[in-house]
């Protein structure tokens, strides 16, 4: 058994041509699962929203109550209040575009980015919350939360100096294009009213301030947007789309506010809500792009 999983296990993986998936480290009951980056690597992917699996022991996140402004997130709480509704709808293949972007960034640079994925389904777990709303007071649920972020934190250990988390999601907004969340608000976006201490790239501003000003590292040819959207890509922001204006736009959560820069640190943190089409029938093509994307953006910032 220790013989088998040592050697046998790992060259599997390499035999299946899926480098990603040869050492993962599951959590209890392989609700969520980290598959460590090579030594060198400065880049952590996560994906939340992605899993399958529906143990029928963990009950279904649906409705918290009321108390004062805030919600209570509990099985137990009394009267359910629809203010207090979770959000439950999975993110269609965020798991699977997060795996090839990790496997194929390994392939490409040499340096396989450290990637921790949550492979419940949403209605059971959804670690992109605070621990209340994600778990609901689910024993089970709360102890893969926990071991979730324990892999983010052990990653972001692994990594000296600058670092770039990228948080993978999935939308369905009419307009059809990429969102990319930096923790800056569409009304700031709007209104050209651009904070680098709000921002989960804050670290990344202040190593390069001397050369670029925050508009053109949010939104600029060389940002994440600028680059992603000269191969063809709708993306806000970005220079052909500055701001969201009266459009849909997720500006970044949980994850990205807590393992970001934005309270300090040198680990920066972008989280990239790709429409369904692009997680789908045009994935192999996207992460490709995105691949090319990511590596030009460490070999400028990082
Ligand atoms: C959470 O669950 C435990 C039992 O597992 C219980 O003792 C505790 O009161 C619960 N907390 C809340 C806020 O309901
Ligand atoms: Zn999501």
């Amino acid at each position: 058994m220790h013989l088998f999983h040592v050697y046998v296990w790992p060259l599997l993986g390499i035999l299946a041509g899926n480098s990603a998936k040869g050492s993962g480290i599951s959590g209890t009951n392989g609700y969520v699962e980290y598959f460590p980056g090579t030594a060198d690597s400065k880049v952590i992917i996560t994906a939340s929203h992605g899993g399958y699996l529906e143990p029928i022991s963990i009950p279904d996140r649906t409705k918290g109550c009321l108390s004062g402004a805030a919600c209570i997130w509990t099985h137990t709480c009394g009267s359910m209040n629809s203010q207090c509704t979770a959000k439950t709808l999975r993110d269609t293949k965020t798991k699977e575009l997060a795996t090839e972007l990790t496997a194929a960034l390994g392939t490409q640079t040499g340096k396989r980015p450290h990637l921790i994925v949550n492979h419940l389904n949403r209605r059971k777990l959804d670690p992109n919350r605070d621990t209340e709303e994600a778990a609901f007071n689910v024993s089970a649920a709360v102890t893969a939360y926990n071991e979730y972020h324990k892999f983010i934190t052990d990653a972001r250990a692994h990594i000296t100096g600058a670092g770039l988390l990228l948080d993978i999601h999935g939308q369905s907004h009419p307009e059809k294009w990429i969102e990319l969340g930096y923790l800056i608000s569409k009304s700031r976006l709007n209104t050209d009213d651009l904070k680098p201490t709000l921002s989960s790239i804050r670290s990344l501003y202040n190593r390069h301030s001397t050369s670029m000003n925050f508009d053109a590292l949010l939104r600029g040819t060389n940002s994440f947007g600028g680059l992603l959207s000269s191969h063809g890509y709708k993306v806000v922001p970005s220079p052909g789309n500055m701001s969201p204006g009266s459009g849909n736009f997720y500006s970044g959560g949980y994850t990205v506010k807590t393992y970001g820069s934005r309270y300090g640190d040198s680990i920066d943190a972008i989280q990239i809500e790709s429409p369904y089409a692009l997680r789908t029938s045009e994935r192999a093509t996207y992460v490709a792009a995105l691949t090319a994307v990511v590596k030009d953006f460490l070999k400028l910032y990082y």
